[in-house]
């Protein structure tokens, strides 16, 4: 098996994201193809795709912010986003089905967070279902509670990792 590639996205980058991301969230939750675009273009440094034998197979992407409050759903296209904020907000950390289970979520997630400590970002903040807070919580991520979000009729806890505590 090759090894793993994590790396930052590119434009030739998004059916692969596109598929990630259906394949990953209800229909309700999944951003659309507009969203992955605008993401790809206008923050690469805030999107890394996980790659295998050359095919994309995972995703990590986020928008910047200086406001703590991350329900807005404009912002997930991007409307207001601050390219050196101080908080990186991820929108989608998502593994095709069939590569689950591998750490590979987990190596986009850790490579994501070197890079917004070498940036100089002061937190990672996202959304979640209550069955992964414990996952978050594996990488220092501390549950601010329950979200005023209702993003595809679902529960979401804001989770929070802050930067520069070692
Ligand atoms: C969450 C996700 C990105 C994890 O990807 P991954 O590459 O399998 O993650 P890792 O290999 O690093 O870690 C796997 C662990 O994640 C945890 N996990 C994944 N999905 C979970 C879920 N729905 N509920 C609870 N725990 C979950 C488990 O603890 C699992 O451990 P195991 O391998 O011992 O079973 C992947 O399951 C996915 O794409 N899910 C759908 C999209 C999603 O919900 N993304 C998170 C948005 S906040």
């Amino acid at each position: 098996m090759d090894a793993l590639t994590i790396r930052h996205a590119d434009i030739g980058d998004l059916d692969a994201c596109c598929r990630i991301e259906s394949a990953c969230f209800s229909p309700s939750e999944a951003a659309s193809r507009a969203s992955i675009d605008t993401r790809i273009k206008i923050f690469p440094q805030g999107f890394m795709v996980a790659a295998r034998d050359a095919r994309v197979i995972g995703q990590i992407n986020s928008g910047a912010t200086d406001q703590d409050d991350i329900t807005d759903e404009p912002f997930k296209q991007l409307i207001g986003h601050v390219p050196d904020g101080k908080h990186l907000v991820v929108f989608s950390l998502s593994v095709l089905p069939d590569y689950r289970g591998q750490g590979i979520a987990a190596c986009l997630l850790r490579r994501f967070v070197k890079r917004a400590e070498e940036d100089g970002r002061k937190a990672i903040l996202l959304l979640c279902k209550t069955g992964l807070i414990e996952y978050y919580q594996r990488f220092g991520f501390v549950d601010r509670g329950r979200s005023a979000s209702t993003h595809g009729g679902a529960d979401w806890h804001e989770m929070a990792l802050i930067l520069g505590e070692k």
